[in-house]
């Protein structure tokens, strides 16, 4: 793995890991980020607006999804068994689900406003892949949103953040799944959460390749508590004159 993304082997075992965590995903997520998790995902859907034309990729389980109140929802995952999970929650009228990948994107270019990746781009097989894939399917002066766990550049913050993941999140994992689920599990798949943290660079990296890519005004944010980040671009308007 490095921060431009991973071998098909290592995809794998990532999407492994996210079907066998899946039951528990959210339990998971509640524990190891001190409750942050539902907040920061509410601030983030609060700017899709009710007439934009959505994509979310990686939607995992809907838990994201769900709090988008847009009429359109585009809704990309690759893994059916938390696609399956997601159907539960969501509203079929307002939210179309899609299995693929956010590197090949089954929508026409120009075709909506906003996309949103949210704890899945550190996921991607091929990041450049993927955001040349948001830039095609955003109209002009459309946006795209990825949230990530913090990582800050080095120092205080970045530390204990490490620490955090190395060291906390495999032991609360164990705490939140019941011991006759993971005795199932033929690699605890917080494993590989740990590796995909420690692979995916910093924040700094996901700017370089929006901007790379193309995508204008791009910046990052804090979310609250300063344990996940927002980093968004625009693609370009092109010039009447
Ligand atoms: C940590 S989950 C995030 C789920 C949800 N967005 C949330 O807020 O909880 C990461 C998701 O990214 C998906 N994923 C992994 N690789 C992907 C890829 N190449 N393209 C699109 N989604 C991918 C996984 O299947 C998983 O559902």
């Amino acid at each position: 793995m490095d921060p431009e993304g991973m071998s098909d082997r290592e995809w794998h075992q990532v999407m492994g890991a996210m079907d066998d965590v899946g039951p528990y995903y959210e339990r998971v997520n509640w524990l190891i980020t001190f409750g942050m998790v539902d907040r920061w995902r509410k601030r983030v859907a609060s700017f899709a607006g009710p007439d934009d034309v959505v994509l979310e990729i990686g939607s995992g389980p809907g838990n994201f999804t769900k709090h988008l109140r847009s009429k359109t929802v585009f809704a990309l995952e690759p893994s059916s068994e938390l696609s399956d999970i997601s159907k539960k929650i969501l509203d079929p009228e307002r939210v179309m689900l899609f299995k693929g990948v956010g590197e090949k994107i089954p929508l026409a270019d120009s075709s909506v406003d906003k996309v949103f990746c949210v704890f899945s781009f550190r996921d991607f097989f091929d990041r450049k892949a993927g955001a040349d894939e948001m830039i095609r399917v955003l109209r002009d002066g459309g946006e795209v949103f990825i949230v990530d766990m913090a990582k800050p550049p080095p120092g205080p913050l970045a530390k204990m953040l490490e620490l955090h993941v190395r060291h906390m999140v495999p032991p609360l994992t164990r705490l939140a799944v019941p011991s006759v689920a993971r005795e199932r599990w033929s690699r605890d798949p917080y494993r590989t959460f740990v590796d995909t943290y420690e692979a995916y660079g910093s924040t700094k990296v996901y700017e370089d390749l929006l901007e790379r890519t193309g995508f204008d005004d791009v910046s990052t944010e804090y979310l609250e508590l300063r344990g996940a980040t927002m980093t968004r671009g625009k693609k370009p308007r092109k010039s009447t004159c």
